[in-house]
C-alpha cells in the first residue's frame, strides 16, 4: 500500500458517476445544479480531482447546456457508444453526435452492457476505436465475475479483457481503464483495497507491455463496484488505483459529493 495519494503526482484522480438508466434530463439539471454547488461549497478543488457524470443519452444535452451556461468543472460522458459512425444502426447512437455535444469520455463495455446486450471483447475494441475517432476519451470497463475468480484468480481475466480492447485504442490516444469486478457491482460488496491494488498493478503492467512505460504512467485506472464515502479513500491510497467509477453512490447527492471530497477522509 502506498503511503500517500501524494506520490501519484502525474496522474489527476478521476471521480466518475455512472447513473446507469436514472434521472431523466429534468432530474439530471437538478441533479447536476446541486451537485456543482454542493462542491463549491465544500471549496472542493476541482484542479485536484477531477468529476465526471455519465448520465442516459436523452439528457447530455441538457446536461451540455448547463455545463457550458454556468461553465461548470464538471465532465460528462455517454454511457455507450456505436461501433458505426451512421447508418442503419436503430437504437444506436453515433460517436460523432457524442463528439458534438462536448463529450469528454464515453463508458465502454460496462459488464451490464456485456452480459445484458452481448457485448463481446471484439465489439469493445471496436467501440474503443470509435470513441478514438471522434477524440472521445474511452473509459474501458473491465472486471471478472465471481466464477472467473474462483476459476482463474482475481487478474486473469480483466487483464484479458483490457488486451483485447487496446487492439481498438488509437497510438497516442488517451484511454481511461476501469476495473469493476462483477462480483462487487451493486452489492454492497466491495473488493478491499489490497484486491483492487493487485488487479489494477496487472493492468499497468499489461498498460507498460502494450502502450509503453510513459504512456501507461499517464493513464488513470479507476476501481469500480459499491464504492462508498466510506471505502474510497481506502482505494485512493493505493498506488495504482487512480480514481473511483460509481454507481448507486453517485445518485446520491451527498453521498457522492463526499466520495469526490475522499482527500478529507485520507488518514481517517
Ligand atoms: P455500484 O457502485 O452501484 O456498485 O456500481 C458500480 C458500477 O457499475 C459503476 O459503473
Amino acid at each position: 500500500m502506498a503511503d500517500s495519494v501524494t506520490q501519484k503526482p502525474t496522474r489527476t484522480p478521476l471521480i466518475a458517476g455512472n447513473w446507469k438508466m436514472n434521472l431523466d434530463h429534468l432530474q439530471a439539471i437538478a441533479f447536476v445544479q446541486k451537485l456543482a454547488w454542493t462542491l463549491k461549497d465544500a471549496q472542493h478543488d476541482f484542479g485536484s480531482v477531477e468529476v465526471a457524470v455519465f448520465p442516459p443519452f436523452t439528457d447530455l444535452r441538457s446536461v451540455q447546456t448547463l455545463v457550458n451556461a454556468d461553465d461548470l468543472p464538471l465532465a460528462f460522458g455517454g454511457q455507450d457508444i456505436s461501433q458505426h459512425d451512421s447508418g442503419a444502426y436503430t437504437g444506436e447512437v453515433s460517436g460523432a453526435f457524442l463528439a458534438a455535444l462536448d463529450t469528454a469520455y464515453v463508458l465502454i463495455g460496462h459488464s451490464e452492457r456485456r452480459q445484458y446486450h452481448g457485448e463481446t471483447d471484439e465489439i469493445v475494441a471496436a467501440k474503443t476505436a470509435a470513441a478514438h475517432r471522434h477524440d472521445i476519451v474511452p473509459i474501458i470497463c473491465i472486471g471478472e465475475t465471481a466464477e472467473d475468480l474462483e476459476a482463474h484468480g482475481p487478474a486473469a481475466v480483466p487483464v484479458a479483457q483490457l488486451r483485447a480492447a487496446l487492439e481498438g485504442a488509437a497510438t497516442g490516444k488517451e484511454i481511461v481503464v476501469a476495473y469493476e469486478p462483477v462480483w462487487a457491482i451493486g452489492s454492497g460488496q466491495a473488493a478491499t483495497s489490497e484486491q483492487a491494488q493487485q488487479v489494477c498493478a496487472a493492468l499497468r503492467a499489461l498498460l507498460v507491455e502494450v502502450l509503453g512505460a510513459d504512456a501507461a504512467a499517464a493513464t488513470r485506472i479507476l476501481y469500480g463496484g459499491s464504492v462508498k464515502s466510506g471505502n474510497i479513500a481506502g482505494f485512493m491510497r493505493e498506488t495504482d488505483v487512480d480514481g473511483a467509477l460509481v454507481g448507486g453512490a453517485s445518485l446520491q447527492l451527498e453521498e457522492f459529493a463526499s466520495i469526490v471530497r475522499y482527500q478529507k477522509h485520507v488518514g481517517t
